[in-house]
């Protein structure tokens, strides 16, 4: 019997899949049965990724894109509906950082942070769509968009002005996306992860600041990748039907 969480039959394009919680999302909605198309810049790792999916049985299929640019997001949709047909679900997750109190961060990391967090997001979920409500089988309507934002869109913290901006921004976008699209079936929810380690993260918690934040967390410690692979199994699933433009806070209390 089905229990709404097996994800056979659906194909999910996941962007920043060539590392750390894109990495991990690729393994596991393969696992969970989606086909899963990893997505990124880094074609060398997404093939090693694709490879080791497809070792232990399950599907993937690695295409370059760079989500920053509108020609690279389309033919990264085209290579991959070449391949495996319709797309029915997207996950927004590629970002970058840019460190540097306000008084200092440059435009240029200002505008390259942006050009990630903000457009990329804009224009992976966009092309996403465009192409579910084109091709969706209509009995079955049921696409699903996941934005990966982050526990600093609610959680001031100071030396991060420009992703704090970019990752509320994109739980207003998506909020207006799930309005728009409801009536195409498609489902738009976004991920508030907390810290975790992953090349994003490594370097900051090395510091004595860095160690100093960490204990000021409840449990006085970072989420783990796996503690992910419930919320993202299920907002690509039937069982998440009803829920659209909702956030889920995933930071085992690091935002309280
Ligand atoms: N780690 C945390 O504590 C944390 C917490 C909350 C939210 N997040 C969010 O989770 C997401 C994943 O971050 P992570 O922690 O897994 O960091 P990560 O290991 O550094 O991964 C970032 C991913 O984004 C991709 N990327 C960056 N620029 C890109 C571009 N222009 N086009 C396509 N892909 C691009 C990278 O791939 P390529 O370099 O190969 O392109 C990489 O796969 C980010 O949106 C981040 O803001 C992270």
């Amino acid at each position: 019997m089905n229990n709404g969480f097996d994800l056979s039959g659906r194909t999910i394009l996941v962007t920043g899949a060539s590392s750390g919680i894109g990495a991990r999302f690729g393994r596991t909605l393969s696992a969970s049965g989606a086909k899963v198309i990893l997505a990124a810049r880094r074609r060398d790792k997404l093939e090693a990724l694709q490879t080791e999916i497809t070792e232990v049985g399950g599907q993937a299929l690695a295409v370059s894109m760079d989500v920053a640019d509108e020609g690279s997001v389309i033919a990264a949709f085209e290579e991959a509906e070449a391949e495996w047909g319709p797309i029915d679900g997207v996950i927004a997750n590629a970002g970058r950082n840019a460190n540097g109190h306000s008084l200092e961060l440059s435009v240029e990391d200002f505008d390259g942070l942006m050009a990630v967090n903000l457009r990329g997001v804009f224009l992976t979920v966009r092309e996403g769509a465009r192409r579910m409500i084109k091709n969706q089988d209509p009995q079955k309507k049921s696409g699903r968009i996941v934005i990966v934002s982050s526990i600093t869109a609610k959680k001031v913290t100071p030396g991060i002005p420009a992703y704090s901006a970019s990752k509320a921004a994109v739980v207003q976008m998506g909020k207006v996306m799930a309005l728009e699209w409801a009536k195409f079936g498609i489902n738009v929810n976004m991920l508030l992860p907390g810290y975790i380690e992953t090349d994003l993260t490594a370097d900051s918690f090395k510091t004595d600041s860095g160690k100093m934040f960490l204990n000021s967390f409840p449990r006085r410690r970072l989420v783990e990748l796996s503690e992910l692979d419930g919320i993202i199994n299920y907002l690509c699933a039937d069982a998440s039907s009803a829920i659209t433009g909702a956030e889920f806070v995933v930071d085992d209390g690091q935002s309280i």
